[in-house]
């Protein structure tokens, strides 16, 4: 028997039909001497119905969950009462005429139903196999597919060309440490698995390639969250003679409108906002604010100046600040809540918090310390109404722990409405301070400083803004780029600023410093992370749920048990002891 037909491809105009179809058993009933099965393939579940008095179709009794089969019959019109409007093929049934059982199926370990929240992810990721037949997984991997396919046909209708780079390769420096591969050929060396394939794309525009993409595997040894794979994927893209960022930012948002359009029927308006790195920070004390809701920061430093409250005051004398923010209609948090709160900010750097209920009497431990007046300046300020929280930090760099207690009350109140908040954020500083105190590359050393910075590069290099943008949605890091270096002298430069010696440059990055000689063109460039595109398009919260093998958060796998132990003998080959 061949298959005719998908299960949830048939409808009420099929009735009458001689159909064959294939798949797995979702689940069997019998009812008098009838037996039901409802059968399930890619397309979905259609419901079978085997007439208990004709002997040769006895075994419809014997089928258990997940075994396969292929059975051919007529679609029929299901008795008035039976109908069931949950599922696609409701209206009909097959009466089966011919059963032939291709597989049997052990008990399965979870059932293929629902959205697999009935077991654990171990258990999910060991039988992938099984659970991947989940109607939630199909429609996830599809997506993805289609995501892909969108892309790609998008950057090849605007002259792109995909090109693969190696993998195994050198260490490119991306912030997280490198996965190793020993080389047999040379004992003792390493091939590194990219961080991302940023040299080899500069590579291609010093080599004419004029526009590149790759939707490709970037490999990070870090600790993994629900929004970070060891391996994950990147849409990684570079420009040669660019308009400045605009052109990068026209190609991506015209990339994820059609993608969005194309896939979810959402029409994105373009351009997407902007906002530079300071003002993000000081508005929503975070690089990649969620802007589904308000709440923004308000700076008090200069209400409070001089206030007899001396935190504050003694803040602001120091050149810090004091900010807060104002939760509507939280004036009612308990004790508790407020703790909570408090620990919120202090985990994200603060000595303390403050805060001030408004009601119809106000409640705050600041009113020990402040005037009435001083207290009314605060609430004016805020434009704070009766039934509000606010919520004040002072000192220095608090815009952490302000946008921290931003998310939190957000998370807690449900503020974050509906929808698809795409925003870039431009201007990043160039360098940062690592915690030894050594200056180390916001993005990554090939990101060009801002020309109007050059100026106060060597005096104050943490003042330096760079050419860097990230692509945020809904408050998720969602790509980033930047205009790259293309000077030999300027690369070497950021490595020396670095702390990256001339032998060491050399050694590590000497061949792309070369190329940087051969007649570098003006180049920029972008990454997209795909999948966490994928993740949110799908309303999941983990990248485990958008990738068909993820690792877990320890980095295993729990269907192959990788990663594995090698034997001396394996070691040996390559040139590797085992320690102790
Ligand atoms: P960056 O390191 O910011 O930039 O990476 C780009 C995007 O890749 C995604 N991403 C991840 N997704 C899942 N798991 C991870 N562990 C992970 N790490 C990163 C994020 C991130 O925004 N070469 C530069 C790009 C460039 O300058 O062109 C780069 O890789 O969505």
């Amino acid at each position: 028997m061949n298959r005719s037909h998908y299960c949830a491809r048939l409808s009420a105009q099929d009735i009458g039909q001689q159909v064959s179809l294939c798949g797995w058993v979702k689940r069997r009933r019998d009812l008098g001497g009838l037996t039901f099965v409802d059968l399930r393939d890619s397309s979905g579940v259609i419901q079978l119905i085997f007439p208990g008095e004709d002997e040769s179709l006895g075994e419809g009794h014997t089928l258990n969950r997940e075994d396969v089969i292929c059975v051919s019959g007529v679609v029929r019109p299901r008795s008035e009462g039976n109908v069931n409007s949950e599922m696609v093929t409701g209206e009909i049934e097959v009466q089966v005429e011919k059963l032939e059982i291709l597989n049997r199926s052990l008990t399965p370990p979870f059932l293929v139903e629902g959205d697999g929240s009935d077991t654990t992810e171990e258990t999910r990721l060991r039988y992938r196999y099984v659970d991947l037949r989940r109607e939630r997984m199909q429609r996830n991997l599809r997506l993805r597919h289609r995501v892909f396919h969108t892309l790609r046909s998008f950057f090849t209708d605007n002259d792109f060309v995909e090109i693969e780079t190696p993998v195994l390769t050198k260490s490119t420096p991306e912030g997280a440490r490198d996965f190793l591969v020993p080389s047999r050929f040379s004992p003792g060396s390493f091939y590194a698995l990219p961080q991302s394939p940023q040299l080899f794309k500069q590579l291609f525009m010093i080599g004419g390639m004029d526009r590149y993409f790759q939707l490709v595997k970037c490999f990070r040894d870090e600790d993994l969250r629900a929004d970070r794979q060891p391996e994950f994927t990147q849409l990684d893209l570079e420009i040669s003679f660019p308009r400045g960022k605009d052109e990068v930012f026209a190609l991506l948002e015209g990339a994820i409108q059609r993608t969005f359009r194309d896939l979810l029927s959402v029409d994105l308006p373009t351009p997407f906002p902007r906002l530079t790195h300071a003002e993000a920070i000081a508005r929503f004390g975070s690089d990649k604010p969620d802007l589904r809701f308000g709440m923004e920061i308000i700076d008090i430093s200069q209400v409070v100046k001089g206030c007899s409250f001396r935190v504050f005051s003694e803040a602001v004398a120091s050149g810090g600040k004091v900010a807060g923010i104002r939760a509507e209609g939280c004036a009612g948090y308990s004790r508790k809540q407020i703790d909570q709160l408090q620990g919120v900010a202090v985990r994200a750097g603060a000595k303390g918090m403050s805060y001030i209920k408004v009601k119809d009497e106000i409640s705050s431990p600041l009113s020990k310390f402040l005037s009435k007046e001083s207290m009314r300046g605060i609430i004016e300020a805020f434009s704070a109404k009766n039934g509000d929280l606010i919520l004040i930090l002072a000192g220095d760099g608090i815009e952490q722990g302000l946008g921290e207690l931003r998310l939190a009350i957000a998370r807690k109140e449900k503020l974050a409405r509906e929808g698809w908040n795409f925003l870039w954020v431009t201007d990043f500083p160039l360098f940062s301070l690592d915690e030894q105190g050594h200056l180390t590359s916001e993005h990554h050393p090939f990101t060009s400083p801002h020309a109007d910075d050059m100026k106060i590069i060597d005096e104050s290099p943490l003042c330096v803004r760079s050419d860097a943008y990230d692509l945020v949605l809904n408050g998720i890091e969602m790509g980033s780029g930047s205009v790259r270096i293309h000077s030999r002298d300027m690369q070497e430069k950021i490595f020396r600023m670095l702390g990256i010696s001339q032998e060491k440059a050399e050694e590590r990055f000497g061949f792309f410093l070369h190329a940087l000689e051969y007649g570098a063109p003006p180049h920029a460039g972008f990454a997209l992370g795909v999948d966490r595109l994928v993740m949110l398009m799908a309303g999941e919260e983990s990248l485990r749920d958008v990738i068909a093998f993820p690792k877990t958060t320890t980095g295993t796998c729990p269907l192959t048990d990788a990663p594995m132990p090698v034997d001396d003998a394996q070691l040996a080959e390559l040139g590797l002891m085992r320690k102790g």
